[in-house]
């Protein structure tokens, strides 16, 4: 088992070192200790033992809600962050919220979820997509702002850029797009259990997450959080017996969906996925995420340094935030070079836009550093 600050992690083999929290994080002691005993639960599912299921299920939904300091009734949970966008994308185009008069912005170098989903909305309701390019140096939230106009009806973005952790700044962001009556769609999958966020002070109008990086869940996990305005707006794309009652109802075409976010889950729950991110999750919050990302921006800067040595230079932050993640750019021969180095030695990474980026996290430690420090010292 490695040593870290706190035994949060899976016994994983000594010899890999993880620094792919940014990718998939390992699954943590406890996630995997709670979908063992609920695997143990359904495989007897009597009346008390799903209830008692069910009862846990909901309180994942508050403890997201406490991470993003929001409502557990706005909350809905999905199979991927890419799903939770899409409810967002279609359910306006399917609601005629998006149409010819409208513009929809995002980054053409985002992740492809925050892309694909809004290329077909805009297809199928004739809006403009603006794809904005991010230039090097200039402050990516200033793009974003400078290109909202009064047609701007989304701007849809990530918090914390997948390639080098530059964030954003929502606070700006918000308050541009709000100014003409946009809404802010936020996928916030590479900040939320490492970076603290807020809706108090992040006004977004949806945030999309997923539980597999840094929330340290098991793969295939995504949840979703909308201010009322945005989900009255909005038709679900999917819907199902849980949309409209529990699965003792029959079909009654005279109800409507489900208040809340709830109605927006079409069926059944992913039980053995949301209880096992929960669990990391709750690991996550009584350590506090502050001191997560306390713990985890001091592991970056040990690599950074460690890194520069090399003559590797970290792509640098446009502007005052800085995320875990760091993405250390050189010659792309150089960068497969190290990178075939760290696969021989366990090192785990991975190869995203101009460089080799490491994402450290809490079951990290300096330790971790000093040893890809002796592994360097083989790379010629
Ligand atoms: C910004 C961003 N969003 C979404 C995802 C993927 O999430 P999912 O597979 O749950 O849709 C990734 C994964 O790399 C990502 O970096």
């Amino acid at each position: 088992m490695h040593s870290s600050p706190d035994n949060l992690f899976i016994g994983a083999p000594e010899e890999k070192i993880f620094f792919n929290a940014a990718g998939v994080a390992p699954l943590s002691v406890s996630a995997s200790e709670t979908i063992r005993i609920a695997m143990h639960d359904l495989a007897c599912p009597d009346y008390n033992t799903l209830n008692l299921l069910f009862e846990s299920y909901e309180k994942v939904r508050s403890d997201i809600a406490a991470l993003i300091n929001g409502a557990p009734k706005d909350i809905a949970f999905f199979h991927t962050c890419a799903a939770a966008l899409s409810q967002v994308a279609f359910g306006l185009s399917q609601a005629k919220e998006l149409s010819s008069e409208n513009e929809v912005i995002c980054f053409g170098s985002d992740y492809p979820s925050n892309v694909y989903p809004w290329v077909d909305a805009c297809r199928r309701s004739g809006a403009t997509l603006k794809l904005i390019d991010a230039e090097a140096g200039k402050h990516r939230t200033e793009l974003l702002c400078e290109a909202i106009t009064d047609s701007t009806k989304i701007v849809a973005c990530s918090w914390v850029q997948y390639e080098a952790g530059e964030i954003l700044d929502l606070e700006m962001l918000c308050d541009a797009a709000h100014r003409v009556g946009a809404w802010v769609v936020v996928d916030a999958i590479q900040g939320l259990g490492t970076i603290p966020f807020s809706l108090k002070d992040l006004p977004v109008d949806a945030v999309a997450g997923g539980g597999h990086k840094w929330l340290m869940g098991p793969l295939g996990q995504g949840f979703l959080w909308m201010s009322e305005s945005l989900r009255s707006a909005i038709e679900p794309i999917m819907v199902g017996a849980m949309s409209y009652g529990t699965p003792d109802d029959k079909a009654d075409i005279t109800l409507s969906l489900k208040k809340g976010a709830a109605g927006l889950e079409p069926g059944s729950p992913m039980m053995l996925h949301v209880l096992g991110m929960g669990a990391s999750l709750r690991r996550l919050l009584s350590l506090g995420i502050d001191e997560v990302y306390r713990h985890n921006l001091m592991l970056r800067e040990e690599l950074r340094l460690l890194l520069k040595d090399y003559g590797f230079d970290a792509v640098e932050s446009s502007n005052s935030f800085i995320s875990p993640i760091l993405n250390v750019k050189a010659s792309l021969t150089k960068v497969q070079r190290m990178s075939g180095h760290f696969n021989s030695h366990g090192v785990v990474h991975s190869v995203r836009g101009e460089g080799l980026r490491l994402a450290p996290h809490i079951y990290n430690s300096k330790s971790d550093v000093d040893r890809l420090a002796h592994i360097l010292k083989g790379f010629v």
